[in-house]
């Protein structure tokens, strides 16, 4: 599987400086997909994923239509309908992609939108597909004006319209490309355009996991891991994740860690709970930061309402950052509200400080 990588949408937003957070939905940097080439190690999130349908747990209707569409394709031996793929990170776009590759019995070339930055980019991958591969698309939304133009064609009608010379002299040129699949990953369905967005006929949201599937998900990383893992202590982890496997398998790495270190052996709830703690993620996946901010936004300014810029400065944030990444999670989990004057913390968050008080500390 190919790929030709830049950085993610959230990384981008979080500026250079920050650290990445355990609980970030985001991948890290050794969690990003990998290079086809033979000799190109497999990454740590790859070595966790799914290969099959069968092997993918939860996201049950997305199953269900990709499942009916790759069997009807593979019966038609033709290329997939364009898949678009959107949904919070972490929810296993990128995984989805690979297993419908699998599944289909072809090639996915991995690449992201920023990373196509020039016109060349895309028509190299384009020009260089083999019949009914996949081209995974990450963060498509971010795709620039020219790239998305050369995709029109070539989506609906397998065909690059090229423009050769300059001036008086230009003229378009098409030529034929590869039947192939597009699956688009966007964490923004709505800021992709209405053109582009009309040309995939398989349009699926992915939701964040419950509890069960991310117990499941955790038993079966813990087994690939071959950590000793009671069903109670993968229910903890999954507590702690944020509905997100990625997390989930982040979480699960750092307790096999303290599991190796103490000479553990079965890992217990308890011992997640040791574990966790020392990375400040508590009970209900909340870390430090999203505590910081609860603390700040009762103690520094009564509850609120207070805006996003008086807040980040507060916190020394980029209120870009704060929005993006600390904040989703804490509105979805009804800690937090955003008002039109300004952000207020509610009952539930209130609750939750007064059971986690949290020094000022970082
Ligand atoms: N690992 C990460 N996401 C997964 C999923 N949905 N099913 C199984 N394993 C996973």
């Amino acid at each position: 599987m190919a790929i030709v990588s830049s950085g993610s949408g959230s990384a981008a937003a979080r500026g250079p400086r920050q650290p990445q957070r355990l609980v970030d939905p985001a991948a890290h940097a050794n969690e990003k997909s990998s290079e086809a080439a033979p000799e190109a190690p497999i990454q740590r999130e790859d070595s966790l994923r799914p290969r099959r349908l069968a092997d993918y747990i939860g996201q049950r209707e997305l199953k269900q239509v990709l499942g009916i569409a790759v069997e009807a394709t593979r019966a038609r031996e033709e290329a997939l309908d364009h898949v678009l793929l959107y949904g919070p990170p972490g929810l296993g776009k990128t995984t989805m992609a690979l297993v419908l590759a699998e599944e289909l019995g072809v090639r996915c070339r991995i690449t992201s939108a920023p990373a196509l930055e020039r016109p060349r980019d895309i028509v190299g991958l384009l020009v260089n597909l083999e019949p009914r591969e996949l081209l995974f698309i990450d963060e498509i939304h971010r795709l620039n004006r020219v790239a998305e133009e050369i995709l029109y064609p070539a989506m609906e009608d397998f065909r690059l319209d090229l423009t050769v010379g300059k001036g008086t002299t230009a003229r378009t040129r098409s030529l034929p490309i590869a039947p192939f699949t597009l699956v688009g990953a966007t964490t923004r369905a709505g800021s992709l355009t209405s053109p582009l967005r009309d040309r995939f006929g398989l349009i699926q949201r992915l939701e964040f996991y419950g509890l069960d599937d991310l117990q499941a998900i955790v038993l079966r990383a813990a087994g690939l891991l071959q950590i000793e893992l009671d069903a109670s202590a993968a229910l903890e982890v999954a507590r702690r994740c944020r509905g997100t496997p990625r997390i989930a398998n982040r979480l699960l790495r750092r307790v096999r860690d303290v599991a190796a270190v103490g000479g553990h052996g079965r890992v217990s709830p308890e011992l997640v709970h040791e574990a966790l703690s020392l990375h400040r993620v508590d009970g209900r996946g909340l870390d430090a930061s999203d505590r910081r901010l609860l603390h700040l936004l009762q103690h520094g300014y009564g509850g609120g309402p207070v805006g996003l810029d008086t807040l980040a400065a507060g916190l020394g944030e980029d209120p870009a950052t704060l929005e993006a990444v600390v904040e989703p999670f804490l509105l979805q989990q009804g800690l937090l509200q955003r008002t039109p004057r300004g952000r207020v913390i509610t009952e539930a968050g209130l609750a939750h400080l007064q059971a986690h008080p949290e020094p000022s500390a970082a």
